[in-house]
C-alpha cells in the first residue's frame, strides 16, 4: 500500500506576527503546509513531537548573537496546525531555558519541561487552548549542541569570533524550540542581530540590506518560504565576505580564504545548470555555499540556499569538488524529498551519492566519475570484509534498533543501487523515473516503503521486473545482492598495477607519475599498499612522493592513517597539528582510532593530543572521538 500522502494543501494563516517589528514578508498570508505521513514507518522515534495531535507550520525567529556570552536567545513564533481537540503541543528542546510562553495576544500560557532523555532532549509541553499562534521567549545553552562558537584564534583572520550550527540530525532543538524531525516540514523566518562588523548568513534567502541599529550591532532578516525538514535551518556570523560565481551562484568565506575558495568552487553555476538538465528545475532560487573554519565537523551540509562547507576540500585543483556536487544534489535528494525518519537516510545520502556522481561525469567526464565511483565501492566492500555480508546493519532501511554499519551502506551502497537500476533499465528510462520520484514528492517527506512501491510501479511496470531488479532485497537485505553493477575494473588499471609492483617489489612511481595521477588514483594508491610497512619504507614513500606535504587533504589524511598504524614516529608531529586545526569528524575519529589500536605506543599520543584539541572541537566530533579514547569529563 502506497502511505498516504496529502496533497500540498495552503493554508490561510491569520497574520499575528507579535515579535515583527518591521513588515512581515509577502508571503506570510499564504503559507504552503507540506503534509506529514501516518504509517508505522514513518513514525520517527528521535522526536517527542506527536504531529498528528499539534504540528508546527511556520516559525518565526528573533533572536540575539551574544559572542561575549556564547548565546542566542529572543523569541520563537510559532504557527500550529491542530486538531480541534487539542489541547497541547509538544516541542522538542534541548537545553532551552525558556522564560515565558505566550498566545498570539500576549496571554501567558502553561508550558512544562519534561525529563531529559540522553541524546534526544526534553519534550517542551505547552498548552495551547484554542491558541494557534504561540511566542516562546528563550535562551540556548552556550554549550547547545548545534552551535560551536569559535574564538578568533580559530578562525582564519584571527581577530573576530565565529560561530556556526550544525542541525542534522537531531541536533536544531539546542538552539530552536520547534518539532525536530524531517517528516515536520517548515517555513521559516528570521531576524536576526549580531555585532558590527559581523555577517550573518542562513539558510534562507536574506532579506534587503542589514539593518543598522544605534548600540553597535546590524539587523540580518532571512525567509524561507518552502516547508523544510527543520534540521536544515541554518545560521553562520563571523567576519566573512560574498563573491559571485554566476548569477545565481556565490560563496562566503573570511577575506582570507575567499579567493582559493572562490577559485575552487568556480564550476558550481554549471553543476547547477547540469544537475537541472538531469532532474529538473532548481526550486530553491539562490545556491551559495560558505566555507567555514576548519572546525566545522563534517565535509559538508546541504543547507537549503547556502551550503556549508570544511575548507579542507581546497586542494587547489578542484580535485575534492565532489563534495559541491554532493551537497548541491541535495537540492533534490534530501531538501525537496525527505527522509521522514532516520532509519531511511540512504533516500537523503545514498540518492545524493548517486547524483553526484552524475554531477562530476558531466561536469569532470566520465574517468573521474568512474574513478570516484570505484572508490565508493571499494568501501562498501571494506565495510563488508569488516562487518560481514549478512548483519542486518547493512541493509539499506534500518528500523530502530539496528546499529548501521557506517556510511559505506547509507551513501556508497544507497549510490550502487540507483547504479544497479540505471544499468539494470538503461539510462534514459532510469533518469526518467528518478526525476519524477523528485517531482511528485517534492517537498514531502519519503520512506524507504514509498520509494519501493515507486520503483515497482514506476520504474519495473511488471512483478517479474521488479524480482528481477531485486528491489526488495536492495532495500531490505543485508549485503550485496548478486546483480551489483561493479565498478569498471579499468577505472584504476594503472595505479592498481602499481601498487601492486610496490606490494611485490618495493617499487615507488615515479614522483613525476605520482603528480600526474587524479586525486582519486592517490588515494587509491595509498589505499592499496600493503598495511604493514616499516619506518625505511614510509621514509622513502613520503621522500618520494612529497605524502605529508601534500595539500590535499584527503590524501593527507590516508598518508596519517597509513604512518600512524604502523607506529612511524615521524608522522607524529604533523598529525598532532593536523587534529589541532581540523575538527571533521571524517579525519579527527580515525586517526584517534587508528592510535587507540597500536598497544603500548598510541593510546598515550592519542590521549595527550585530545587533551589539548578536545576544547577546539564540536559537539558532533567531541562526541564521536570522546567513544574512542574512552574520554571521562
Ligand atoms: N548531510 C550530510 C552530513 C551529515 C550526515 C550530517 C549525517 C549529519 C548527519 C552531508 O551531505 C554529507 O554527506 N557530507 C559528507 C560529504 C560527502 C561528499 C560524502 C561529509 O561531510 O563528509
Ligand atoms: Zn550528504
Amino acid at each position: 500500500m502506497r502511505p498516504i500522502a496529502a496533497a500540498l494543501s495552503l493554508l490561510l494563516a491569520t497574520t499575528a506576527c507579535t515579535t515583527m517589528d518591521a513588515q512581515p514578508p509577502a508571503a506570510s498570508a499564504e503559507r504552503l503546509v507540506a503534509p506529514i505521513l501516518t504509517t508505522p514507518d514513518a513514525v520517527d522515534s528521535s522526536t517527542f513531537a506527536q504531529p498528528q495531535v499539534a504540528r508546527v507550520t511556520h516559525v518565526a525567529l528573533d533572536l540575539a548573537l551574544d559572542f561575549e556570552r556564547d548565546r542566542v536567545g529572543g523569541t520563537a513564533t510559532l504557527d500550529i496546525l491542530a486538531r480541534p481537540d487539542a489541547s497541547q503541543i509538544v516541542l522538542d528542546s534541548d537545553g532551552l531555558q525558556v522564560s515565558r510562553v505566550t498566545d498570539g495576544r500576549g496571554n501567558e500560557l502553561d508550558f512544562d519541561i519534561g525529563e531529559r532523555v540522553e541524546g534526544k532532549g526534553a519534550p517542551l509541553t505547552i498548552t495551547i487552548g484554542n491558541a494557534r499562534h504561540i511566542v516562546i521567549a528563550y535562551t540556548a545553552n552556550p554549550q547547545a549542541s548545534a552551535l560551536q562558537w569559535l574564538d578568533p584564534e580559530q578562525t582564519a583572520g584571527g581577530e573576530y569570533p565565529f560561530l556556526f550550527s550544525q542541525g542534522q540530525a537531531i541536533l536544531n532543538r539546542s538552539w530552536i524550540p520547534t518539532q525536530d524531525s524531517p517528516g515536520i516540514r517548515q517555513t521559516w523566518e528570521a531576524r536576526v542581530t549580531a555585532p558590527k562588523p559581523l555577517d550573518v548568513v542562513m539558510s534562507g534567502i536574506l532579506q534587503g540590506e542589514p539593518e543598522d541599529l544605534s548600540n553597535g550591532r546590524r539587523a540580518f532578516r532571512f525567509v524561507m518560504d518552502k516547508p523544510v525538514a527543520p534540521y536544515l535551518i541554518a545560521i553562520a556570523a563571523g567576519d566573512i565576505d560574498f563573491r559571485a560565481i554566476g548569477p545565481r551562484t556565490g560563496v562566503w568565506a573570511e577575506p582570507a580564504i575567499l579567493d582559493r575558495a572562490h577559485w575552487e568552487v568556480a564550476d558550481t553555476e554549471d553543476m547547477v545548470k547540469e544537475a537541472e538538465a538531469l532532474y529538473g528545475p532548481y526550486r530553491w532560487g539562490r545556491y551559495d555555499m560558505i566555507v567555514l573554519p576548519p572546525a566545522f565537523p563534517f565535509g559538508g551540509m546541504e543547507n537549503p540556499v547556502m551550503t556549508f562547507l570544511t575548507p579542507t576540500f581546497i586542494a587547489g585543483d578542484r580535485s575534492l569538488t565532489g563534495l559541491v556536487a554532493h551537497e548541491l544534489a541535495h537540492s533534490w535528494s534530501g531538501n525537496l524529498v525527505t527522509n521522514a525518519v532516520w532509519a531511511d537516510s540512504w533516500l537523503n545520502e545514498g540518492v545524493t551519492s548517486y547524483f553526484e556522481n552524475r554531477i562530476i561525469e558531466e561536469i569532470y567526464g566520465e574517468k573521474r566519475a568512474e574513478q570516484e565511483a570505484a572508490l565508493s565501492f571499494a568501501a562498501i566492500e571494506d565495510t563488508l570484509a569488516e562487518v560481514g555480508t549478512d548483519v542486518p546493519g547493512t541493509a539499506l532501511h534500518q528500523p530502530d534498533g539496528t546499529d548501521s554499519a557506517g556510511s559505506a551502506i547509507v551513501y556508497d551502497k544507497g549510490a550502487a543501487f540507483l547504479r544497479t537500476l540505471e544499468h539494470e533499465v538503461g539510462r534514459e528510462r532510469f533518469d526518467a523515473w528518478l526525476r519524477q520520484w523528485f517531482d511528485n514528492h517534492a517537498f514531502e517527506p519519503a520512506t524507504s516503503a514509498m520509494i519501493y512501491e515507486d520503483m515497482r510501479k514506476n520504474l519495473a511496470h511488471s512483478e517479474a521486473e521488479a524480482e528481477r531488479l531485486r528491489l526488495r532485497e536492495w532495500i531490505y537485505e543485508p549485503g550485496l545482492p548478486a546483480n551489483v553493477a561493479r565498478p569498471d575494473p579499468a577505472a584504476f588499471a594503472t595505479v592498481d598495477a602499481a601498487a601492486a609492483a610496490y606490494g611485490t617489489s618495493r617499487a615507488i612511481p615515479a614522483a613525476a607519475a605520482w603528480r600526474k595521477w587524479s586525486s582519486a588514483e592517490r588515494q587509491r594508491f595509498l589505499q592499496k599498499l600493503p598495511q604493514q610497512l616499516s619506518a625505511e619504507e614510509l621514509a622513502q614513500l613520503d621522500r618520494q612522493l612529497g605524502l605529508a606535504a601534500t595539500g590535499n587533504n584527503e590524501e593527507l589524511f590516508l598518508w596519517l592513517e597509513l604512518a600512524l598504524a604502523n607506529r612511524y614516529e615521524p608522522a607524529v608531529p604533523k598529525a598532532e597539528a593536523f587534529l589541532a586545526e581540523v575538527g571533521r569528524a571524517k579525519f579527527v575519529r580515525p586517526l584517534f582510532a587508528t592510535l587507540m589500536e597500536e598497544g603500548e605506543w598510541g593510546p598515550p599520543i592519542a590521549q595527550r593530543i585530545y587533551a589539548k584539541t578536545r576544547p577546539s572541537y564540536h559537539a558532533v566530533t567531541r562526541g564521536s572521538v570522546d567513544k574512542v579514547v574512552g574520554w571521562k569529563e
